[in-house]
């Protein structure tokens, strides 16, 4: 029997991340065949640097796959069943601002965490719900896989604004972290993990890993991270940048803190901001590493795909990131009941918490969605840790539905990451004014 084809759409074409998607998706087209591939942004010449690429690829490798690139919403949006979400509100202009505003003040400046995950929250939001209602008004029985972040802000936001929405919303953080466990215990990759962690987006906890047989792999896990974090070396890293290299080595240090658990690595950010600020240069961000590496190979392989007229000789592959949401749509498409990490309302899946907290926990994933898999009660230190952050993004939410000004200071004032109110005062000042064309008025 052939199976059915599919309708997809990469909302956010031209993403750093789109080639590596697009590979992925012809490489496997046999567990998951598509008919069509549409890209939408609303940045028509940066997509369309991609797509000219993308369409050298897929006539070379899938030539029956109809591929289009498009700005226009109807366009777009139509006859699609399902939408890999991936945009950034205000580029990689407004993320240097969240890196670099903070940490003029002292305070660590990052893309998901902290002020700059709570700036980048409050641009993302309306971008994401955008993305939404033209998937329901198009394409209401349609999927949306969303990677947009800050994914915890708009994961509560979607819940909020949307809450009837077909928007599952993750991260591709544990899943390269289980790759590397994986290869810690001289596994193939993450699938051959059977998995129980908890917590919200960028802010959780492995409690249990096990092989397909049973077998306890947390004793010979721990003790890998307590000396080297979940830094590999050698080949696997040899791509890894430098501050990608200290964030994986610094999983030790988070570590050493709760030896019970295995956590996720963007702990760091909260649990050890001094060290961060050690290393961090206000001049030179995360986001000017990126745009040096990541943007700049991207775009430049694709220029030089499209003037070679050929993509046979390309030097890129998917990875992770393009993997997982392949593995996603798959598991929905044919009601696999894989089990996934996903971003979902908690009600009970984690016991201890607000069962509305959005939080991250293994699922079950099928044609209905994911289905929770309890994963009984956060501990004490979990439990603090994560009700504090919980309360920032729900908090910059009601700032968003409330346009309050005071509802954002008392979010970033609650962050673990900003020391003081005052300091959080002068953080927000600046940001509004850097914000002015993406965030609503706040009175
Ligand atoms: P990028 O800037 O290269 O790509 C983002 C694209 O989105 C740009 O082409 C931009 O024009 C477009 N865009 C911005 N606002 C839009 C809107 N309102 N409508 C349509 N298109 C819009 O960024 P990137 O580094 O490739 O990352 C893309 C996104 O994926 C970011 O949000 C990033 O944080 C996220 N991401 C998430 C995970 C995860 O674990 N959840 C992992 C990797 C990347
Ligand atoms: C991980 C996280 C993503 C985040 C990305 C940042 O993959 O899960 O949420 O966007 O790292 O990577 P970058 O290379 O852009 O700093
Ligand atoms: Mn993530």
């Amino acid at each position: 029997m052939t199976k059915q084809a599919f309708s997809v759409l990469i909302a956010g074409g031209g993403s750093t991340y789109t080639p590596g998607i697009v590979l992925t998706l012809l490489n496997q087209l046999e567990r998951f065949p598509i008919k069509t591939l549409k890209f939408y942004d609303n940045d028509g010449e940066r997509q369309q640097v991609i797509a000219d690429a993308c369409a050298i690829i897929i006539k070379e490798r899938a030539p029956q796959i109809e591929f289009l690139a498009t700005t226009d919403p109807e366009t777009a949006f139509s006859d699609v069943d399902f939408v890999m979400a991936q945009i950034r509100v205000g580029k990689y202009a407004m993320r240097s601002l969240d890196e670099k505003i903070p940490l003029k003040h002292g305070v660590v400046g990052q893309e998901t965490t902290g002020p700059g995950g709570i700036a980048y929250g409050l641009r993302s939001i309306p971008g994401v719900i955008e993305l939404v209602d033209y998937m329901e008004r198009y394409s209401p029985n349609a999927w949306m896989l969303n990677y947009s972040n800050p994914a915890a802000i708009v994961a509560e936001a979607t819940r909020r604004l949307r809450p009837n929405s077909k928007i599952i919303n993750i991260c591709d953080m544990p899943i390269d972290i289980m790759d590397r466990m994986a290869k810690i215990v001289g596994l193939k990759d993450r699938n051959d993990l059977v998995f129980r962690y908890y917590g919200l987006n960028h802010f959780g906890w492995w409690t249990d890993i096990r092989d397909q047989q049973g077998r306890d792999l947390m004793p010979e896990i721990k003790a890998y991270v307590a000396k080297n974090g979940y830094w590999l070396g050698g080949d696997y890293d040899a791509q890894t940048e430098a501050s990608w290299a200290r964030t994986f080595k610094a999983a030790a240090d988070v570590y050493a803190l709760d030896p019970t658990t295995l956590p996720n690595t963007y702990l760091k950010y909260y649990l050890y901001p001094q060290a961060v600020l050690a290393h961090a240069d206000p001049t030179y961000t995360r986001t000017d590493e990126v745009r040096a590496h990541r943007e700049a190979y991207v775009f430049s392989e694709c220029r030089r795909v499209v003037q070679n007229g050929t993509a046979k000789d390309i030097t890129y592959t998917g990875d992770e990131h393009s993997t997982y949401i392949v593995d996603l749509c798959t598991a929905i498409a044919f009601d696999t009941k894989q089990r996934m990490l996903a971003i979902i309302p908690s009600a009970g899946a984690v016991a201890n918490l607000d069962p509305t907290a959005m939080v991250e926990v293994p699922v079950l994933f099928g044609a209905n969605g994911p289905e929770r898999l309890a994963m009984g009660n956060a501990a004490t230190f979990q439990k603090g840790l994560i009700t504090e952050q919980n309360c920032v993004e729900k908090l910059v939410v009601d700032a968003y539905i409330e346009r309050s000004y005071t509802k954002l200071w008392e979010a970033m004032s609650l962050c673990k990451i900003v020391p003081d109110a005052a300091v959080a005062k002068v953080i927000l000042d600046e940001m509004i004014v850097a914000n002015r064309d993406y965030w609503p008025e706040l009175a």
